[in-house]
């Protein structure tokens, strides 16, 4: 008898964890010439969740269910998306490091009511398009601009804008050139280049030709910033007295080991530096390199996959256990971290963007490796997009 109880029991206590089981869908890139993104991202929410287990309401389980967009795939990503929220029964889809990817996802986050967090995708017009995402990475629109304006306040007053050919591409264009002519710049030329296998040494030769101060160049971080930065060395821009800026994608911390010298000096703005010297950020890399070696790197889509999992606790965690959506919208949409390795970090409730600081760095060598140096802090910055453009 008593042995039977006792498997009841037990029965019952599986039976209760099983049905505690919250399921993650994640939508990311892990395969193909960007395929860094999406182990960045996974690496960055299991060791949040390793780190972090004990915190979530007994019993409860999280568990992810990963797919592989293979890069800007719109038409993939939603047929994936709408898997896992039929098929598998996500409460939650986050992921999305591409833009056309995220407005793909946008209407069935809407259609189903399933929280979408996007934890790069840096267009702002992405957060606008249903109310069910909400958005911890950045915006295009919150580096350059505030970069446009600080290059025009240094000695730099001709810049030509170089981005990649889709939305963030254009997102950055246009505000790096707000920023930069209100303070006083102007652009001397501009030019878009491929998403997909782009050759940057043509264009880099047309923009040296036009002699700028300063080029600013968007292109997606990984493969593609370190090719710039190769075609930026091999043109010999900087002994031609053109300085090159822009977003933190183009001097990424994973890819700056693979870069020569060629970063050097070179002046980013954005919301995240694995040099950061915030404890917190100093406990975020020591804490990966303790499990994922010596030689990985965190960056900034570590940084926003890393808070995306803190939020998604923080929402499982106030309802202990359960994942209703519109609830789960309001927790997230409002959820703050003082302590985020980018410094402190909050959704605005009203957008359900992104609020943090915006560094102003300089590649710098630091011992035997180069580094993303923070020397100036913009405190709080709201997507500017959507303060000059209130919806
Ligand atoms: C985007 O598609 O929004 C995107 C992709 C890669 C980046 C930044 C933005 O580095």
């Amino acid at each position: 008898m008593k042995r039977i109880v006792a498997l009841l029991f037990a029965s019952l206590v599986a039976g209760s964890a099983a049905a505690q089981a919250v399921k993650i869908g994640v939508v990311n890139t892990f395969s193909g010439p960007n395929a860094s993104f999406g182990e960045l991202g996974d690496k960055a929410m299991k060791l949040y969740m390793k780190l972090h287990a004990n915190e979530l309401p007994a019993g409860v389980k999280l568990e992810l269910v990963t797919r592989d967009d293979g890069g800007p795939n719109p038409d993939k990503a939603k047929q994936l998306a709408q898997e896992l929220i039929v098929r598998d029964k996500v409460s939650l889809v986050t992921g999305a490091v591409f833009t056309p990817n995220a407005l793909a996802i946008a209407p069935l986050a809407t259609e189903a009511k399933i929280p979408f967090l996007v934890i790069n995708a840096g267009t702002s017009v992405v957060t606008t398009r249903s109310p069910y995402i909400v958005r911890d990475s950045f915006t295009l629109w919150q580096s350059s601009y505030p970069l446009g304006q600080w290059a025009a306040k240094q000695d730099m007053k001709k810049a030509y804008t170089l981005v990649s050919d889709y939305a963030p591409g254009f997102d950055s264009e246009e505000a790096f050139t707000k920023g930069f002519t209100q303070a006083g710049g102007t652009i001397v030329g501009s030019a878009r280049v491929p998403l997909k296998d782009p050759d940057f040494v043509p264009f880099v030769q047309r923009a040296k030709d036009a002699k700028p101060d300063v080029l600013f160049i968007f292109a997606p971080s990984g493969k593609q910033a370190t090719a710039v930065m190769k075609a930026y060395g091999d043109l010999g821009l900087a002994a031609a007295g053109i300085r090159l800026i822009g977003p933190q994608d183009i001097t990424t911390d994973e890819e700056l080991p693979n870069m020569g010298d060629a970063p050097l000096g070179v002046v980013t703005a954005g919301g995240y530096s694995e040099a950061a010297t915030r404890p917190q950020n100093q406990a975020f890399v020591a804490a990966w390199k303790r499990d994922y070696g010596a030689n990985s790197h965190t960056n900034f889509m570590a940084a926003s996959a890393w808070d995306g999992m803190a939020a998604i606790f923080a929402a499982i965690k106030a309802q202990n256990g359960k994942v209703d959506p519109d609830k789960t919208m309001q927790i997230l949409a409002g959820w703050k971290n003082p302590d985020s390795p980018r410094g402190p970090v909050e959704i605005d409730a009203q957008t359900r963007d992104v609020i943090q600081n915006i560094y102003i760095r300089k590649v710098e060598r630091q011992g035997d490796h180069l580094a993303n140096v923070e020397f100036e802090t913009i405190p709080q910055v709201k997507d500017p997009w959507k303060v000059l453009n209130p919806q």
